[in-house]
């Protein structure tokens, strides 16, 4: 396998971690982007390249990229990773929370595919690896957060979108859908899959691993990774 130069967002924590230590540990080299970048030092050492990346500050996807360039080369792979979870429907959260959740989950990705966008055409092998959520396929029922489920559902359209807007430049974009992952996301969620039940970061960082190896014959767009029993997902 030829190695990549994958940008991860989040990747001083949770499942960003695990996807950047499985990046390392298949040869790939890593540019993190995360709100804190001493964190990203302090997991990773000189492993990685650690940048600042905040969803709330519009101007660092670009120089996260930027930095990325001068510092490492052009990415030929893009994780988007980092997200957040806050309660919001019709009767519960305010205003804010669903701004927030508009903010890391779809305008950050978005923001950072505009920017790496080049470079991944460029290299004629480009990855954008969007992590989405079962709730990017479909609505539960009213014990989950709609601002969330509303904010994956726009990060799948994204992730079709950039599907398109680099394929004949050998771009290939994957959302992958998995239910309760055991990070501190979850930790104090009621109602969600008993921790027993929940898929591990490093069984998602697998999946990440596959797609950061397979042709470009082999387009994958959505993988559902389920940890409950539904009837089409
Ligand atoms: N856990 C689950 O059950 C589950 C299931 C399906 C999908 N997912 C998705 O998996 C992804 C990773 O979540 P996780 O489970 O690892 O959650 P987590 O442990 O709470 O980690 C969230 C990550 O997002 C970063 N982040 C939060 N706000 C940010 C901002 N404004 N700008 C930049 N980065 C920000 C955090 O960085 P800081 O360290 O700076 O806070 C952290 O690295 C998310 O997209 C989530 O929606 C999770």
């Amino acid at each position: 396998m030829t190695p990549r130069l994958v940008m991860v967002s989040g990747g001083a924590r949770g499942l960003g971690a695990a996807i950047v230590r499985r990046c390392l540990a298949d040869g790939h080299a890593v540019s993190v982007g995360a709100r804190d970048p001493a964190a990203v030092r302090a997991a990773f050492g000189k492993a990685v390249t650690a940048h600042r990346f905040d969803a709330d500050d519009p101007g660092s996807a670009q120089s996260w990229v930027d930095a990325t360039v001068a510092q490492s080369g052009a990415p030929d792979a893009l994780i988007n990773n980092a997200g957040i979870l806050r309660m919001v429907d019709f009767t519960r959260g305010e205003e804010d929370d669903l701004d927030a959740l508009w903010n890391v989950n779809v305008k950050g990705p978005f923001r950072l595919i505009r920017a790496a966008l080049p470079h991944l055409r460029a290299s004629g092998r480009g990855r954008v690896v969007n992590i989405a959520s079962t709730d990017a396929k479909r609505y539960r029922d009213s014990s989950v957060s709609l601002g969330y489920v509303m904010t994956k559902q726009a990060l799948l359209a994204m992730t079709h979108a950039v599907r398109f807007a680099g394929w004949d430049d050998g771009l290939r974009g994957t959302a992958i859908c998995p239910g309760a992952i055991d990070t501190e996301m979850i930790a104090n969620i009621p109602g969600v899959t008993p921790k027993a039940q929940r898929l591990q970061p490093e069984d998602v960082a697998e999946i990440v691993s596959l797609l950061l190896r397979l042709p470009n014959q082999a387009s994958v767009p959505e993988i559902v990774v389920n940890t409950r029993l539904e009837s089409t997902i």
